[in-house]
């Protein structure tokens, strides 16, 4: 049987406060997050600001360490992992798009996608930065320093580097969350492309409630634990039980992971 792209189990996490009048003082973020997402699913995850959903991608990508509870990738624990492999996991699986994007400042925007890809020996890691830009509409803005681009074109970058390695799980944080509507849809788009030709496993927070019944899951953080199904809007409409599969992960019959999508 084919191992969850994502199990947690018994997930919880919470912070204490280091300095002012609250010092010391504990926030539950999570209580005990259970959830099983199968390879090539695409998931969203809503809930309130506040609510833990950028706390929970840390998580998922190892940047943060649960207090309690399982992480597991691909049926492999992160809680076994050392800081060195867990490294190595993101750079050769996981495309992470940080709700604060993370450029490198010293580094083109080319540069920017290009790294991970050369980090993993890649030859042609500019040329397939290069594509990808192009896609996501920064063609003419190769070579210039993120402080040079606007909050939009800085996401379309990070976009861009998290895809470039097609990984097999994207953790996407509002990633269309400071794109006007058209270059927004195109980027959608993208990641729908990538989720049905590539295979990619896609998680992604997102306040825009369109955009989360693209995905074939929609779950909703609330008090520290995850619920199936988005809010209810009102009386007499619970979405829950309708949740849209619009883009369910489908592949031409001989088609390996990773084929179509732009190299
Ligand atoms: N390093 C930290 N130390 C203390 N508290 C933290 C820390 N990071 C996050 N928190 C708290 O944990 C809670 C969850 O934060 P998180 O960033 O995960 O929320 P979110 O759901 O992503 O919100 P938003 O929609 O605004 O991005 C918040 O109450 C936040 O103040
Ligand atoms: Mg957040």
């Amino acid at each position: 049987m084919t191992a969850a792209a994502v199990r947690l189990a018994g997930l919880c996490l919470h912070y204490t406060l280091q300095g002012g009048g609250r010092a010391g003082q504990r926030i539950d973020v999570l209580r005990g997050v259970d959830l099983d997402i199968a390879p090539g699913d695409s998931v969203a995850i809503v809930g309130p600001s506040g609510s833990g959903k950028t706390s929970l991608l840390l998580l998922l990508s190892g940047l943060e360490r649960p207090a309690a509870g399982e992480v597991l990738l691909a049926g492999q624990a992160l809680g076994a992992m050392d800081a060195d492999a867990l490294a190595d996991l993101r750079r050769d699986r996981i495309g992470i798009v940080f709700q604060s994007f993370h450029l490198l400042p010293s580094l083109s925007a080319l540069d920017n996608v290009a790294l991970p890809l050369q980090m993993a020996g890649h030859r042609d890691a500019h040329a397939r930065a290069t594509t990808l830009l192009q896609r996501v509409g920064l063609g003419a803005r190769l070579h210039q320093l993120p402080a040079t681009l606007s909050g939009g074109e800085q996401q379309r970058v990070a976009i861009a580097r998290a895809l470039v390695h097609r990984p097999q799980l994207l953790l996407a944080d509002e990633p269309t969350g400071n794109l006007d509507d058209a270059t927004g849809e195109t980027i959608r788009d993208l990641l729908f492309e990538m989720n049905r030709e590539a295979g990619t496993t896609l998680v992604l927070v997102t306040h825009d409630m369109a955009f989360a019944r693209r995905c074939s899951r929609v779950l909703r953080l609330h008090e520290g634990l995850l619920h199936e199904g988005p809010p209810q809007q009102g009386p007499g409409d619970d979405r829950s039980r309708e949740l849209p599969a619009k883009n369910p992960p489908q592949r031409p019959p001989g088609q390996r992971p990773g084929d179509a999508f732009p190299a």
